[in-house]
């Protein structure tokens, strides 16, 4: 795992959309998987600003997001459907028919993740996975345990999570308890993975990052297994 630490959030932004622009260059037709939540929202912006100013092209690329809450309707604000069209899609020239997040609302979420799964593989698989990183330690909505899972499957929400998400709601009853998420296998497959982490509340979970400990009780340590994984970082989440 390669390690970097910047000097604040808006440099690991850059940094970050440095490296999808490099891999849109050589690869127009890359799979992206997709991250939501507030971290990524300065690479979104980045991404956006080079489709607007710099022609960066998105008209040939796949996106793949990692996870989606459920049961959500695609349309409630709070979707992860509905942050990557407001934050990103309706920003750039991308078709929406080849940018895919699990269904929210499917009747049987157990089919969806195997349809999501599918998918990935007939998509050839995910060129460059974008993370962020829970408090806790979750990738994707992976949460810490006992076991992990290595297929898409439905994922009960840990207390912390639903905490640490509740800003986004009116109340913490009106956080969902249940997610359809990639497992650990679909992020592990991925050929190139970019982990970003910020802010003085990830800083304990980047220290057990910097260690050579590996434990399902800290999912994101299942990185330090894959051979291509770029961790930025800034000074807040680093120092602490
Ligand atoms: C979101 C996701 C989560 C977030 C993590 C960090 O699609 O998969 O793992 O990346 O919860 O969220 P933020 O960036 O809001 O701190």
């Amino acid at each position: 795992m390669e390690f970097l630490v910047c000097n604040t959030y808006e440099e690991v932004s850059q940094e970050a959309a440095r490296i999808f622009e490099a891999q849109l260059k050589a690869k127009p037709d890359s799979v992206l998987g997709l991250a939501t939540g507030s971290t990524p929202l300065g690479l979104y912006r980045e991404l956006i600003r080079a489709h607007e100013c710099g022609g960066l092209d998105f008209s040939r690329v796949t996106t793949v997001n990692l996870d989606e809450y459920y049961p959500i309707e695609p349309t409630h604000e709070q979707s992860y459907r509905y942050f990557m069209d407001k934050n990103l899609f309706d920003h750039i020239n991308i078709d929406k028919n080849n940018t895919f997040v699990p269904n929210g609302k499917a009747a049987d979420p157990a089919a969806e993740s195997v349809a999501y799964d599918e998918r990935i593989k007939r998509l050839g698989g995910i060129d460059l996975q974008l993370l962020g990183i829970g408090e806790n330690g979750h990738i994707g909505f992976n949460e810490p345990g006992a076991a992990l899972h290595a297929s898409t499957h439905v994922e009960v929400l840990t207390e912390s999570t639903r905490n640490a998400n509740a800003r986004f709601f009116a109340s913490i009853d009106e956080v969902p308890t249940h997610a359809i998420t990639t497992g650990m296998a679909g992020i592990l497959t991925a050929r190139k993975i970019v982990l970003l982490a910020c802010g003085k509340n990830k800083h304990a979970v980047v220290q057990a990052m910097l260690d050579d400990t590996v434990t399902t009780q800290i999912p994101a340590t299942l990185l330090k297994c894959h051979p291509d994984v770029l961790f930025l970082c800034d000074n807040a989440a680093y120092k602490g």
